[in-house]
């Protein structure tokens, strides 16, 4: 019997990162479900997505809307649940932070249907933030974690997760934006984004913590009248549009001639804005991925970030909300061509482009072998116990498991800095934690 795969979408970005795994399902000849939870249906949210990205329609569409988080949330459970029971899938794949991911996963879980979490293991340490908990809960219910970099695969680690559910594929944003420039500059007249003139700072904004907060949304509009050097293209999110009328800020905005306010626009509109966008400042996820994947200098509204390798790469800044500290950020690169080529040429830490390919390689391995399903372990926690020990020998991770059968490597120490526990690494002299089966 061949496999068949249930995939969760709920809103914009999901669409976007999802779509290169959806074709990469297609190629291998799949069965496949799609299930669109609903949760954004404006079409400049949704359905434009599925034009420019070629994707069939959901085969589900739950039609949830908008709502506070219990109601959609608890309607997407709800929805997602009468689909799973009725075409029972082998496997359910969410992607990201969102409440499509919590519930996909919820439901998925308690059906015993395993989840496989694509975009696993980002942590803001944030739990004010919505996304925090829906990660959160979506990797305690995964069985499977696809996560971009080594940098999330460690946090997995730290929460407990096993290394063999843990797979480090990059994040297929890359394989969207790579794949979809080279689209969008064929099409490039046919682009219904204005060509504005002059250099150009994209911005995007939506987060609830700096949209629906006075205070914050205020700094941030004065920091960006004032800036008035560049050209800023502001394709506005509904909830912002929302915010900004009704904190009285949208006309201020209109009002002013350097800032152009757009809607929302397609994926393939929008990689073209950006490939012409001399800097980039956003609060939002996956256009710190995408500047950085398209060497454009990012400027990240936001006081942390689940994305700190972009930052430690050097391509991204944390700015906040200050008004001052945005004006002063966004002058000092403008003004110092080394410092802003620095930014341009950070290394892009989320891989090459083969993230759905590497995640389809895994996800097929493991169904031939039998091992995509939810059972009951054969090692249960009383015959399990963790230690920490230091090697001595010149010995390599997987040959050090090849011979102790009974130990599994949990997270490697070198000089005190955690490393994935990858079988190629050499473990003379490290320390390693280890849990060992009696
Ligand atoms: C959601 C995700 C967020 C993600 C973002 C991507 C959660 C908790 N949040 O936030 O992680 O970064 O999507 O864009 O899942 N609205 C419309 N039309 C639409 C959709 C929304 O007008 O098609 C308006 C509604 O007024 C709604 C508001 O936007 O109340 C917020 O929408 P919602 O889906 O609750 O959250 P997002 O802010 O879009
Ligand atoms: N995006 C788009 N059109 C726009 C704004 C953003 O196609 O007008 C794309 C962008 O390229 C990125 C994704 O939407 O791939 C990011 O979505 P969003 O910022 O809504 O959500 P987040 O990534 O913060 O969850």
């Amino acid at each position: 019997m061949s496999m068949k795969i249930a995939v969760v979408i709920g809103t914009r970005p999901e669409i976007i990162k999802m779509a290169p795994l959806i074709d990469e399902i297609e190629k291998r000849g799949i069965n496949y479900i799609l299930i669109h939870t609903g949760q954004h249906y404006d079409h400049e949210m949704s359905d434009q997505f599925f034009i420019d990205l070629e994707l069939k329609k959901p085969d589900y569409n739950i039609g949830v809307g908008s709502g506070s988080h219990g109601e959609q949330t608890a309607n997407m459970i709800k929805g997602i649940e009468d689909i799973l029971l009725d075409e029972k899938p082998d496997l359910v794949l969410v992607q990201g932070d969102t409440n499509a991911v919590l519930s996909g996963a919820i439901v998925s879980s308690k059906l015993h249907i395993p989840v496989g979490h694509v975009e696993a293991g980002l942590r803001s340490y944030d739990k004010s933030m919505p996304e925090e908990i829906n990660r959160e809960v979506a990797d305690i219910c995964s069985k499977l974690y696809f996560v971009p970099t080594e940098e999330s695969a460690l946090n997995l680690l730290f929460a407990g997760m096993d290394p063999e559910d843990i797979f480090i594929t990059g994040n297929t944003v890359v394989d969207a934006c790579i794949r979809n420039l080279k689209i969008a500059e064929k099409k490039s007249n046919n682009t219904s984004t204005p060509n504005f003139q002059g250099e150009i700072m994209t911005l995007t904004m939506h987060r609830a913590e700096n949209v629906d907060n006075q205070e914050r949304l205020q700094n941030i509009v004065d920091a960006l009248i004032e800036l008035d050097e560049i050209t800023i293209v502001f394709p506005i999110h509904p909830r912002t549009v929302k915010t900004l009328e009704k904190f009285d800020l949208l006309k201020k905005l209109e009002n002013t001639e350097h800032i152009k306010l757009i809607k929302p626009v397609g994926y393939l509109d929008f990689l073209l804005l950006l490939s012409r966008s001399k800097l980039v400042m956003t609060d939002s996820g996956g256009l710190q991925e995408e500047a950085i994947t398209l060497d454009i200098p990012c400027m990240t509204l936001r006081y942390n970030t689940e994305r700190p390798e972009t930052v430690e790469a050097g391509g991204n800044i944390l700015l906040g909300s200050e008004k001052k500290k945005i004006i002063e950020n966004v002058r000092k690169i403008l003004n110092n061509t080394e410092r802003y080529n620095e930014m341009k040429e950070a290394i892009n830490p989320y891989g090459a482009g083969d993230s759905s390919k590497k995640i389809l390689d895994a996800i097929l391995s493991l169904y031939e072998d039998g091992k995509l399903k939810i059972s009951v372990p054969e090692n249960i926690m009383k015959n399990r116990t963790r230690k920490l020990i230091k090697i001595n020998d010149d010995i390599k991770l997987g040959e050090f498991e090849r011979i102790n059968s009974n130990i599994k490597v949990n997270i490697v120490f070198d000089n005190g800095n955690p490393l994935y526990p990858d079988n190629e690494l050499n473990l003379k002299d490290k320390l390693i934690l280890i849990k060992e089966f009696i």
